[in-house]
């Protein structure tokens, strides 16, 4: 960390917003005044001013149990008419709420007016199946408008949702599926990835098949949008097809006002163990903070932006920045289906140009690998429009951030980068476009409204110019409630650590510079950034053990150029197993078990098959010293090894030597 911070602190330039966008701004200098003068008063201004409640609050915090807040918990709402009905109702019925495009080339607008009348259609399909409040539904589809719908309508009921990224196995959606105990699943035939039909059906079918361990699934009901026109098998009594039902279904239905912290939905991500975490948020300090952050830190104008997050709606950027906030705002936005780079390497710039997108918020693994192929693919498109970007989901290094500032944003586009978190629900830290003057690579500081620190492990703040670890101070509107169904787990993870002083733990190493501005230093924990994605150590560790070949397995994050961090495992075959096969291909077996068992993301870049592994006396792998290897550097001190010859022979077995 120490030859990071040190590049970090080589890096002095800034960039004023220019006094056009200035003049034109959303974010205003006062707002951390009004914040700091009272906080809580300026929540509820926010909640109040953005959102439309169908009964108003009264109070704003209560903070009387922590770490278990409630926001304005009087109030009730509706998150789905604030996204939809009362757009129409104010006369913007026939704005474009979602410019689609799918991978293969077919686009279709949807107005605010066609999502409303979808949603309430949708809304009584699934009254129809049986979901009511406090119903979980699982969603496993591609990014078609549908998806949206689906959330939308889930909301509508105060029903609650867990999103399943359409890349994660069969597997990882069961564990989902039954972590939440979901009635109804809705999933498409299959959606366009890289230029072919990646079938999400099967994995369904597959997740909700008989377990063989007497447990049945809780899901009664499969709703299947057909996207992908590939054949599907069908359970007759359980599969309904969207086609047949929702376009026939009344356009008739009445958002009814659920209070302010009904759950809106669960997201599990990556933790230091092998299970992920239900990550629960609420409704209405959820919604405040999403479509605040969305329109300050996003310069969002309404009516004449085109915006465009190219999150999946899998992850919580697309949860907050693609559903709820833009759609809040009433926004424009751009929703893409497949990848980057297909069917061409400048498919992106290409929809840029189509579409005139001007505010455009995606993560520096993008960037990163668009650096890679060269700045002559964007330059084949007009990239005028763009008068604002955005960043988020891991440290954006200062090479990267000249890049886009200079290719994508014609040098006068203000870059944002976004710190948060799928626990804060929102944007935490990040620049405020047109008022701060921005630097490559720092986070910059707390939004209005919201306390942080870097501090040491005593939670004593470490002062500028040093490191420290990241803490929030107060709590916030959009932080997670819990995790669904173990809150010991809440608290012993985000809150033990800093018990007396009631600060959460956001994982997280950071550095104050002399200006107070916040730098990212990534985990400090066992969980690893890949290309913006949460994985646990753990987690691989134990996909990789569950194979008959594997007797032992660490895993560890090591620093890529273009991912951010990438997975290395090392392993020790079973010495059975080695007499009755022939190790060739074994590493690229492994990979692909690993891939099948969570999800591609997940594979490890590379496998190493090792005799032994660097443990401490006490029996802890020391994953510090295999960090050092896979990033092919001098190993760091062993001196508490059990076995202080271990990691000579590790790096002979690694390398070939
Ligand atoms: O390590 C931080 C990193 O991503 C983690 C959160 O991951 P996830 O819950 O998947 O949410 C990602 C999208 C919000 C954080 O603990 N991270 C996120 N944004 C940044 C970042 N690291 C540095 N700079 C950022 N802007």
């Amino acid at each position: 960390m120490s030859s990071q911070i040190d590049h970090l602190l080589n890096e002095t330039r800034k960039f004023a917003p220019s006094p056009e966008f200035a003049d034109n701004a959303i974010a205003t200098q006062e707002m951390y005044a009004a914040a700091k003068a009272d906080r809580e008063a300026f929540w509820a201004d926010q909640a109040r001013e953005l959102l439309t409640w169908s009964t108003p609050f009264t109070q704003v915090l209560d903070w009387t149990n922590p770490p278990f807040a409630k926001w304005f918990a009087d109030g009730k709402l509706n998150v789905a008419y604030n996204c939809l009905d009362r757009h129409v109702e104010a006369g913007n019925g026939d704005r474009v709420a979602l410019l689609f495009e799918g991978e293969p080339g077919d686009s279709r607008a949807v107005t605010y007016a066609e999502l409303t009348d979808e949603v309430k259609r949708l809304a009584n399909v699934l009254t129809d199946l049986g979901v009511g409040q406090g119903d979980r539904v699982a969603i496993y589809l591609p990014m078609i408008p549908e998806a949206i719908a689906s959330m939308l309508a889930v909301a509508r009921l105060g029903a609650i949702h867990s999103v399943v990224f359409g890349g994660f196995s069969a597997d990882s959606l069961r564990s989902r599926i039954d972590d939440a105990g979901a009635k109804v699943v809705i999933t498409a035939d299959g959606g366009y990835r890289k230029g072919r039909v990646s079938p999400l059906k099967p994995a369904v079918d597959q997740a909700l098949a008989d377990r063989g361990n007497g447990t049945q699934a809780t899901v009664e009901k499969v709703l299947v949008v057909k996207r992908g026109g590939n054949d599907v098998e069908w359970t007759a009594g359980r599969d309904v097809w969207w086609h047949d039902v929702v376009p026939s279904a009344s356009g008739e239905h009445e958002a009814e006002g659920f209070d302010a912290e009904n759950p809106l939905f669960i997201l599990y991500t990556s933790g230091t163990t092998g299970n992920p975490k239900g990550i629960l948020h609420t409704s209405g300090g959820y919604l405040t903070q999403a479509t605040f952050t969305n329109r300050t830190v996003h310069d969002l104008h309404p009516e004449t932006d085109v915006y465009w997050c190219t999150a999946d709606i899998g992850w919580i950027t697309g949860h907050t920045y693609v559903t709820y906030g833009p759609l809040a705002n009433g926004a424009t936005q751009v929703l893409y289906e497949g990848t980057p780079d297909s069917p061409h390497p400048g498919r992106w710039w290409e929809l840029v140009e189509k579409y005139g997108v001007t505010v455009l918020y995606t993560a520096p693994t993008a960037i990163r690998s668009f650096m890679k192929l060269g700045r002559q693919v964007p330059e084949q498109f007009d990239l005028s429009s763009l008068r604002l970007l955005g960043s988020v989901g891991e440290p954006i290094n200062p090479e990267a951030w000249m890049w886009y500032r200079h290719v994508i944003g014609g040098d006068t586009a203000p870059i944002v980068d976004t710190w948060w978190q799928t626990e804060t629900g929102a944007i935490m830290i990040s620049a405020l476009p047109g008022v701060t003057e921005t630097k490559p690579g720092s986070a910059q500081v707390a939004l209005p409204g919201i306390s942080i620190d870097v501090v040491d492990d005593k939670g004593v703040d470490v002062g500028d110019g040093n490191g420290g670890l990241l803490v929030i101070t107060e709590p916030w509107p959009s932080m997670l409630r819990g995790i669904w169904g173990d809150p010991d787990r809440f608290v012993e993870t985000y809150w033990k650590m800093f018990q007396d002083k009631g600060y959460y733990f956001a994982g997280d190493g950071a550095r104050l510079d002399d200006d107070g501005d916040v730098w990212l230093l990534g985990r400090v924990d066992d969980v690893m950034n890949v290309s913006g994605h949460r994985l646990s150590t753990a987690e691989i560790e134990s996909s990789l053990v569950g194979h008959e070949a594997v007797a032992e397995a660490a895993v560890v994050g090591a620093s890529d150029e273009t991912t951010g961090q990438a997975v290395v495992a090392f392993v020790i075959i079973k010495e059975s197993y080695l007499k009755a096969h022939q190790p060739d291909g074994l590493a690229q077996l492994l990979r692909l078990w690993v891939g099948e068992q969570i999800g591609p993301i997940a594979r490890p870049r590379d496998i190493y098959i090792v005799g032994e592994l660097p443990k401490t006396r006490s029996g802890k792998i020391m994953r510090r010293l295999l960090r050092d290897v896979a990033e092919g550097r001098e190993v760091g001190d062993t001196t508490t090894l059990a076995d202080t010859m271990v990691m000579s022979t590790i790096k002979g077995q690694v390398t070939g030597k």
